[in-house]
């Protein structure tokens, strides 16, 4: 993906730009699963003219997403949306399916392919995964944007608000504790709760106290809703 003007442009309108942005991925499920659709926020990174993935291994989306060729990044300020995907299932209710057809081969045949995709999103944009190359601890996926989609046209615009961006930033010291245990993100949660406190939006904090609550079952020792 060429950091051309006319791509950044593009995906500028949909919230991806160079360096990484964060976005919430929704992935089919596999059929087995008890859920049709998975979704969980991810940073989308775009350097040196290679768009990727860094997937650590052990979420739901590192398995969709070694099975499974097409996603979507689903762009929302719904800090409730962040963190409950971060640390819960979101109902399957909360998602759509939406069908992208698409040709193969030199006989035209037509495959259509259904992914899910956030029915709060303001925007998402419907990506293929184009390579994978598996580390050790995760794989990094090449990706391509194939079709762009707006849902809410009247959300232009972006407005930077503090309480919103410390909901992300909690959420993945939260994701940290969980693996290190390390105090200072504690400290750091607690840094962001303050200017949750302050600048956030009604939504804001109610996206801070799933974090609050998700770090009171982690330091309860159990980890269920
Ligand atoms: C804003 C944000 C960005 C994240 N980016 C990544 C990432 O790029 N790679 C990764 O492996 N995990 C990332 N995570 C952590 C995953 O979202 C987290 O492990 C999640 O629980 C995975 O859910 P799943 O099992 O439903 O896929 C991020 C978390 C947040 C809050």
């Amino acid at each position: 993906m060429e950091e051309t003007a006319e791509n950044l442009k593009q995906l500028a309108k949909f919230g991806i730009s160079e360096g990484i942005s964060e976005i919430i991925l929704t992935t089919r499920n596999d059929s087995a699963a008890e859920t049709k659709a998975n979704a969980a926020p991810f940073g989308i990174i775009w350097k040196n003219n290679k768009m990727f993935l860094r997937l650590f291994k052990g979420s739901k989306t590192y398995e969709n997403l070694m099975r499974e060729d097409y996603f979507a990044a689903n762009m929302t300020d719904d800090a409730v949306l962040y963190a409950k995907s971060t640390f819960y299932d979101l109902e399957a209710e909360e998602f759509d399916d939406v069908l992208h057809i698409t040709e193969i081969g030199n006989e035209n045949t037509k495959i259509s392919i259904s992914v899910p995709v956030l029915k709060k999103a303001d925007r998402f944009v419907l990506f293929k995964c184009v390579s994978r190359l598996e580390a050790s601890d995760s794989v990094i996926i090449d990706i391509e944007p194939i079709e762009y989609f707006v849902l809410n046209a009247e959300k232009e615009g972006f407005v930077f608000n503090r309480g919103f961006h410390s909901v992300i930033e909690a959420c993945i010291h939260l994701t940290r504790y969980e693996l290190t245990k390390g105090p200072t993100h504690v400290d750091l949660i607690r840094h962001h709760q303050k200017i949750i406190q302050r600048c956030g939006r009604k939504n804001d904090k109610a996206g801070f106290s799933i974090v609050r609550r998700k770090l009171m079952e982690i330091e309860a020792g159990e980890d269920k809703l």
